[in-house]
């Protein structure tokens, strides 16, 4: 299966070729953090649910035909499902001209006035427009919840999105900026995904801290959304009986660094599941220790490898998208895989 040599190049190409100067703005890594400010609250239903659709790996571009069955799913999956929130988990556009790839696949959720954010993938500043900009055009689209980049914070696409119920938070969404690719210098270069930085690290934590202190000294549950996986997924992987659903189709791809966003999630308590794209022929529910490590169902056509089928690897590719419902001070939450037609496969509480 041909699937990453290509894009691994690709990432490195951008990195060599355009990447210091490009990103320079978003590449700052300050030892401050922000205020502690969610970028958006939401409420709860009035029947104390929130369903939430990810989408991941669109890789869209406008006018290809490729292309064709990635805003059909979207659209599909908005109208099958009625979410309160979308988070698109990157990997947005995957062409020229880049920005307006990326506003025609979102503009279904916007059009539907659904709330959505994102979290920026590699592939997604790939193209001749800067990270910032592609962001910027994001958060023009209304219902967009993204803000604008924190100041000293690595990445663009860093927001906190509270749940809340009774006029309290019950459960708070965490997005970063995973980035693309990283050249780390040495006796041996390593080159490598991006990772997690120190920066994010304690953005992170600002947030994570204040939503306990208002929360009685509790932590709140919490789910994080991102890219690129976190290298600790094939620890997860290879410990046994931690597959609980899904398709396992490709190693995953994760950094070759260790962020320490783990560690970080252990210590803080609140954070339940980590959620990525990146690898589109995995779409699996792995648990690790307390944690669950969750893959996104892969949204997009056949502008990239995909060959993900109704149970397996298929020539009949079935793109689709992930789901989570929320109970209004639950910690317990509900997650399952809608393919493409309505299907819908590994329903799991955890
Ligand atoms: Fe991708």
């Amino acid at each position: 299966m041909k699937r990453r040599s290509f894009l691994k190049n690709a990432a490195w190409a951008s990195v060599l070729l355009t990447g210091a100067p490009a990103f320079a703005a978003c590449r700052k890594d300050a030892a401050q953090a922000s205020p502690a400010v969610p970028s958006a609250s939401l409420p709860f239903r009035a029947d104390g649910t929130f369903k939430l659709l990810q989408l991941t790996d669109t890789h869209y571009i406008t006018g290809d035909s490729r292309s064709e069955r990635a805003l059909r799913c979207v659209e599909e999956a908005l109208d099958g499902e009625k979410p309160d929130l979308v988070i698109h988990t990157g990997d947005i556009l995957f062409g020229k001209p880049d920005i307006p790839s990326a506003i025609e696949i979102l503009q279904p959720i916007a059009d539907r006035g659904i709330p959505f954010a994102v979290a920026l993938g590699n592939h997604d500043s790939q193209f001749g427009s800067a990270r910032e900009d592609v962001f910027s055009a994001i958060r023009d689209l209304p219902g967009c919840l993204n803000t604008a980049p924190k100041d000293g914070v690595y990445g663009c696409s860093n927001d906190v999105i509270a749940l809340t119920a009774g006029g309290r938070t019950c459960r708070v969404l965490y997005l970063f900026d995973s980035m693309d690719a990283v050249i780390l210098k040495g006796e041996e270069e390593i080159h490598s995904y991006d990772y997690i930085r120190y920066s994010q690290l304690g953005w992170y934590r600002a947030h994570s801290e204040q939503f306990t202190q208002e929360n009685g000294g509790t932590p709140v549950p919490s789910l994080a959304f991102f890219h690129i996986p976190l290298r600790e997924i094939e620890e997860a992987l290879a410990a046994p009986d931690s597959l609980l659903g899904g398709i396992n189709g490709e190693p995953p791809c994760p950094s070759r660094i260790n962020s320490g966003l783990l560690a970080q999630f252990r210590e803080m308590g609140d954070v339940q599941a980590i959620v990525t794209g990146h690898d589109h022929d995995c779409d699996y529910v792995l648990r690790y220790g307390n944690l669950y490590y969750i893959y996104g169902r892969f949204s997009g056509c056949d502008t990239v490898y995909n060959h993900l089928g109704r149970s397996g690897l298929s020539d009949e590719k079935v793109s689709g998208c992930r789901l989570f419902e929320f109970k209004a001070g639950a910690p317990n939450f509900r997650t399952w895989v809608r393919l493409y037609g309505g299907e819908v496969q590994q329903m799991l509480t955890l």
